[in-house]
């Protein structure tokens, strides 16, 4: 059985575990970036659907 976990780190990215196939929204295959990843869901990112650090640097808070 493959484990795949999901956790949403405070105020932070996603961090994904386990190996998955991430596509774009035109069904595209992002290139593998080995495990774990770590996925924004602040919105900020210059680099979605992968994290970038810019929730940090804007002081992003997840139930402001
Ligand atoms: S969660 Fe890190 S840039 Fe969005």
């Amino acid at each position: 059985m493959t484990l795949i976990q999901l956790t949403a780190l405070p105020d932070g990215p996603y961090r994904l575990e386990g190996h998955v196939t991430i596509l774009d929204r035109d069904g595209r295959r992002i290139p593998d970036r080995g495990s774990p990843v770590h996925l924004c869901r602040c919105g900020r990112s210059a680099d979605k659907p992968f994290c970038d650090g810019s929730h940090a640097r804007t002081a992003w808070k997840e139930d402001a």
